[in-house]
């Protein structure tokens, strides 16, 4: 695991963004995995603008996004698909048969659960995926005491996720309990992972996935087992970060992260 702190959530945002741009560039048929949530805003932003200004092909990108609520169609305004579609996907030129989310209106959502792993599996697993961060410590929608080896399956959300994204329903009460979500072990098997993590509610449940013990009850703390796995905050999410000082070292040191300064 490796620590980026930039200064802003923005400058954030934009090295995140320059990290699946290489990856693209670097191979274009790459299959991404997708989070959903405000703090992804600013980075399918960036990548959106880059698509247009710069070229950034997604023609040949296959994605799997982390999660879907049960029981929203997709053209549901709340629905992480429609999510996808204002913010991404219908920015950028992405073949649509090529994108996939969890079906949260499967008559028999195991089976969709089932076909979901399948279809990531039938891709050859996500080389590049990107994550978020609840401030239960969730990823994906890996709400606490979610098994370190669960797979793509149906979750109870918690209260406190349901007080964090209830505002976003109108009316509040509308927002479902449950949702599909990859698993931690689906996210862990990913060839690389990025989490990015900014605004100063979420220093606290960082510092704990990044710094303290391995645990269910934080399924972020999971990700300390990934072989290849970049952590990138800004400040105000740094601020509880024990090795803060270490951390800027090696990104002011080493090679990789030069032509970021
Ligand atoms: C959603 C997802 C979640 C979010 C997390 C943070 O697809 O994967 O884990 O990343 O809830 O959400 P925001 O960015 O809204 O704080």
């Amino acid at each position: 695991m490796e620590v980026i702190i930039r200064p802003t959530a923005a400058a954030a945002a934009d090295l995140v963004a320059t990290l699946i741009d290489r990856a693209v560039r670097q191979r274009p048929d790459l299959v991404l995995g997708l989070a959903t949530g405000r703090t992804m805003e600013a980075v399918y932003a960036l990548l959106a603008e880059r698509h247009r200004t710069q070229g950034l092909d997604f023609s040949g990108c296959r994605t799997f996004n982390l999660d879907e609520y049960v029981g929203l169609p997709p053209g549901d305004p709340n629905a992480y698909r429609y999510y996808m579609e204002r913010h991404l996907f219908g920015r950028i030129n992405i073949d649509r048969r090529r994108t996939h989310l969890p079906d949260g209106m499967a008559a028999d959502l195991d089976a969709a659960c089932a076909a979901y792993e399948q279809a990531i599996a039938d891709a050859g697993g996500i080389d590049f995926q990107l994550l978020g961060i609840g401030h239960d410590g969730h990823i994906g929608f890996n709400e606490p005491l979610s098994a370190l080896r669960s797979r793509t399956r149906v979750k109870a959300l918690t209260p406190q996720t349901v007080a964090a994204n209830a505002p976003l329903f109108d009316p509040p009460t509308r927002m479902p309990r449950r949702a599909i979500t990859m698993g931690v072990g689906t996210i862990l098997d990913s060839r690389r992972c990025v989490l990015l993590a900014t605004g100063a509610s979420k220093a606290d449940i960082l510092a704990r996935a990044v710094e303290g013990p391995i645990t269910a009850m934080v399924s972020a703390s999971a990700l300390q087992l990934h072989p290849r796995c970049t952590i990138v905050v800004d400040e105000a999410a740094a601020a509880h970060l024990q090795g803060r000082d270490y951390y800027r070292f090696i990104f002011d040191n080493e090679p990789e992260w030069k032509a970021f300064h």
